[in-house]
């Protein structure tokens, strides 16, 4: 706790010759890294042939990292398989939508519910475990590398689909009644016929929405169970204070961390830079902001603490284009990861390597092997700088009543991605970024922003986001209106609970479910072609849109904030704001492109709430840990911090350059 943030390296000795490995491991610890993430892609090296294992080379490098005072993460090796298993057992790789087989040579292709891969894991991990799960220098595990539920239509997975299907509806009747298999003759009579559905050779017209919702389900059902698995196997050899984690990508759209329940806690992988235009001239450069913007307190929610286990060095290889960033941007990025309360980071990788994929990858140290790239300076810089805030850190800070009024929740569940993803309806629909557009209006109002489930207690936040929620049922509506009646300001989107959980509409009026909850029906939803334009009135400023337009009736006693003021609806409420106990619930049926109507509907929200609001520009956001304040900069504009005259400056200046970082306390 008090060492807020530990900072850590991947290293891969077995890229290297051995006699560089003490100079590496020694430059590890000089530059001022505190653990090296070890073994992840090296089971190859650690069982050379089947059942036997080697681990003599790993020994001397935790050896040579406790020597220097270094901590070991050590890493399951599952994501990439020795070259033996690919001939001896083809059935361990998955199949793709062709039912061709993966090959061996890349990562994340072994059939993760195949019985002859588990059992290969299993040995290995045992193996592992049992060798390091007693090492003092190991303070940790990570299983596997970026889960990432892959569909997998292999005999063993279909196997495993029809079990999950068994276990779920019982009867094939349930299932049916569930999947509409009466639509296109698709009707079972057994669960032996059941076989994944494939878009990929029924095309996207062929789809069922409802076997793919269940097939998405059963997938990162699927990886949750293989990583509880690992974490059984590491819990019955491993001391207590050894953690388990996994590092899932920043932007998860298949693997569910929800969906593990041993796991000690979840980390992401960030890479905000592919060359893609974010803000202004020098956005590509900066890289995205909401990568670890949503990251960090998304997987924060799982286990109550978080952190990142690869940050972006420099740049990559893999993106349209792979520019320099702006020098301080890597910096950037460890603090942003920081502020928004994560307790580790590291990098992928420590040396950028001189042969194969991933050659053109920057690592913190160059081609030469001991000089740090612009990267490795500023993690440097970064790991410094942290040592120093370490000494002013006073435990038990208690957050500002002015930021904790602005306390706000966003409800997400994956579910609801796959579902409106599946059926957009309009190819102007943003799947992930809708919801996360919220979060970025809350963070410029300065607010602290939890992204929760919706089995999270809401009663700890003053605003609760619920956007583009589609599957809902009775009890989650309860619980909603339970929350605002005690006083809690919920706001709903568009495109929420208009379906059950199986991804049927309702049998009654669109949105039923919720219409009293909103005080209002959703009579119709209009959408636009790219270049026409849709008009709203809010008292007297206009607002443009042409994504997505919930037409509302509302009820006598709800207020209507905003109405449509072109198209043959015009005057129809596009908002609509109904009071609830002693709460108040929105309803915001429009999705615009610039997200101006919805951030002036949240600030009147706020506002009547009586919370105050900071007024922060695209890319600047702001937080506050443990008694620091914290701001960075992903925009190419310089931004001036106003803060308090008291307020003491302990990292960076008033004025946030592009990539800057500010820290203070007030
Ligand atoms: C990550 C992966 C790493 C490395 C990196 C390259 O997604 O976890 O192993 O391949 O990408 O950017």
């Amino acid at each position: 706790m008090e060492n807020l943030i530990t900072t850590g390296i991947y290293y891969y000795p077995e890229h290297w010759n051995e006699n560089q490995w003490e100079r590496d491991i020694k430059k590890i610890a000089d530059m001022g890294f505190e653990f090296v993430h070890l073994a992840e892609f090296a089971w190859f090296k650690m069982e050379p042939t089947e059942g036997k294992f080697e681990f003599e080379w790993l020994d001397k490098v935790v050896n040579l990292c406790t020597k220097y005072h270094l901590k070991v993460l050590m890493c399951t090796p599952s994501a990439t398989t020795p070259a033996w298993m690919r001939t001896n057992y083809p059935e361990t790789f998955v199949m793709d939508g062709h039912y061709i087989r993966g090959e061996q040579g890349t990562r994340g292709l072994g059939s993760i519910v195949n019985p002859a891969y588990r059992k290969f894991v299993q040995a290995i991990v045992t193996e592992m475990a049992k060798r390091y799960g007693t090492n003092k220098s190991v303070v940790g595990w990570q299983l596997d590398n970026e889960p990432d539920a892959k569909a997998d239509y292999s005999p063993s997975s279909q196997e495993a689909f029809r079990q999950w299907l068994q276990g779920k509806y019982k009867t094939i009747d349930a299932l049916n009644a569930a999947w509409g298999t009466a639509f296109w003759s698709q009707w079972y009579n057994n669960f032996d016929q059941v076989i994944i559905p494939n878009t990929n050779l029924v095309g996207w017209w062929g789809n069922n929405p409802h076997a793919l919702l269940d097939f998405k389900r059963y997938c990162a059902d699927a990886q949750g169970a293989f990583l509880d698995f690992q974490a059984d196997i590491l819990r019955n050899n491993i001391l207590k204070d050894q953690f388990i984690t996994t590092n899932y990508t920043a932007v998860s759209t298949g693997a569910d961390p929800r969906r593990t329940n041993k796991l000690d806690f979840a980390t992401y992988t960030a890479y905000p830079n592919g060359g893609t235009s974010n803000i202004g001239d020098q956005g590509f450069r900066l890289g995205n902001g909401k990568v670890i913007l949503f990251a960090a307190e998304y997987y924060k929610s799982v286990g109550g603490i978080s952190g990142v286990m690869e940050i972006q060095p420099g740049p990559v290889n893999w993106g349209s284009y792979n520019p320099l960033l702006l020098p301080g941007t890597v910096r950037m990025w460890l603090y942003h990861t920081f502020a928004a309360g994560g307790k580790l980071a590291s990098s992928y990788r420590f040396r950028q390597i001189n042969y194969s994929a991933e050659q053109y990858h920057a690592g913190v140290i160059q081609t030469d092997g001991v000089t740090p790239s612009p990267g490795g300076e500023e993690y440097m810089q970064f790991m410094k700088e942290i040592k120093a805030l370490r000494k002013q850190y006073k435990p038990g800070a208690v957050m500002p009543e002015k930021l904790a009024d602005r306390s706000t929740a966003i409800l997400w569940n994956l579910e609801n991605y796959w579902t409106i993803d599946r059926q957009k309806q309009t190819w102007q629909w943003d799947t992930w970024n809708y919801p996360v557009k919220f979060l970025e209006i809350a963070k410029s109002f300065g607010a602290p922003v939890d992204i929760i489930p919706e089995t999270a207690d809401l009663s700890g936040y003053r605003f609760v986001i619920v956007p583009a929620y589609e599957m809902v049922d009775s009890a989650l509506v309860k619980k909603w209106q339970e929350y605002a009646a005690k006083g809690g300001h919920l706001i709903i989107t568009c495109r929420t609970a208009t379906k059950d959980r199986m991804g049927h509409f309702w049998e009654t009026g669109w949105a039923a479910p919720i219409s009293g909850l909103i005080g209002a029906n959703v009579k119709a939803t209009d959408m636009l072609s790219n270049g026409a334009k849709g008009d709203i009135l809010m008292t007297s400023t206009h607002y443009g849109w042409n994504n997505w337009a919930d037409i509302l009736a509302p009820d006598k006693n709800t207020a209507s904030l905003a109405v449509y003021n072109n198209q043959f609806y015009s005057g129809k409420a596009a908002v609509v704001k109904h009071s609830v106990g002693k709460g108040s619930v929105t309803y915001i049926g429009v999705d615009t492109d610039d997200s101006k109507l919805e951030s002036d509907v949240l600030q009147e929200i706020y506002t009547g709430a009586g919370a105050t609001t900071e007024h922060y520009p695209p890319g600047v956001y702001v937080y506050w840990r443990d008694g620091f304040y914290m701001a960075v900069n992903y925009s190419s504009d310089n931004y001036e911090m106003k803060m308090p005259g008291h307020a003491k400056i302990l990292i960076g200046s008033k004025v946030l350059e592009p990539g800057g970082v500010l820290v203070w306390n007030e």
